[in-house]
């Protein structure tokens, strides 16, 4: 990854001020000045500005693969939670960064990084969730354009960002979204006259469910991941 883009996603800093500390000299990649904003880090590498290493240690990023039946909640006195599927010290710390129905499986991050939660979550960022989808009545072709377009969701009336919609075969497909509103999805596919059957996240951003994965299975995000965001 770039040595600007890894420092904006670390820092509060924009990316002309990341440019300028940068040319300033005040970086250094693995204990060596670096001035080159383009200059390639690996995910091991020790960046720090004016001496102090950038990414705070402590913040833990996960990505859980959550399976039907399970919450995403911090705390529920019926159902299985997100979190009670991870065997992690002080897990009343972790946020859930986008939250799945009840019924639907996938990938979950959590984090106890507000910000970094923050960039996922604020529709600021219009971060793109990806989805596989299965219905109970055959895809209308038609139902890409549409929602391409933005389709009207009751009762907020209001029109939802554009979405793409890839159409699988005749009752599956993938659709990448940009919004997280409740049940968004689901209302989707109802305002066209089809029903959702199964729904399963595929990524959040850049970040992809890892396949080795088995439903009820996290593991640490890694570095790249973890700044993608
Ligand atoms: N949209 C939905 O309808 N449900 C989810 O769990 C996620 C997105």
């Amino acid at each position: 990854m770039r040595l600007d883009k890894y420092i904006a996603s670390v820092t509060d800093l924009s990316r002309k001020q990341v440019r300028a500390v940068i040319r300033a000299q005040h970086i250094s990649v693995d204990g060596s000045i670096i001035g080159n904003p383009a200059h390639h880090i690996s995910e091991r590498s020790e960046v720090c500005l004016s001496g102090e290493m950038l990414r705070k240690p402590g913040f833990r990023y996960l990505m859980l693969h959550k399976p039907a039946g399970v919450v995403c909640a911090t705390r529920d006195s019926h159902q299985t939670t997100v979190i009670d599927l991870l065997e992690l010290e002080r897990p009343e710390n972790l946020q859930i960064a986008g939250r799945l129905d009840i019924d639907t499986t996938g990938l979950v991050l959590l984090t106890d990084d507000g910000q970094w939660n923050h960039r996922l979550t604020s529709p600021r960022y219009q971060c793109t969730k990806t989805y596989l989808v299965t219905t109970a009545d055959t895809i209308d072709p038609a139902t890409a354009d549409r929602f391409g377009r933005g389709i009207v969701l009751l009762p907020e009336n209001k029109r939802t960002r554009p979405a793409e919609l890839q159409i699988l075969d005749s009752h599956r497909a993938v659709l990448k979204i940009t919004e997280g509103r409740y049940h968004q999805v689901k209302r989707m596919f109802a305002a066209t006259g089809n029903r959702v059957v199964t729904l399963h996240r595929r990524a959040v951003g850049k970040i992809e469910l890892d396949p080795s994965l088995e439903p009820g299975d996290s593991r640490p995000l890694t570095e790249t991941e973890t700044a993608s965001v």
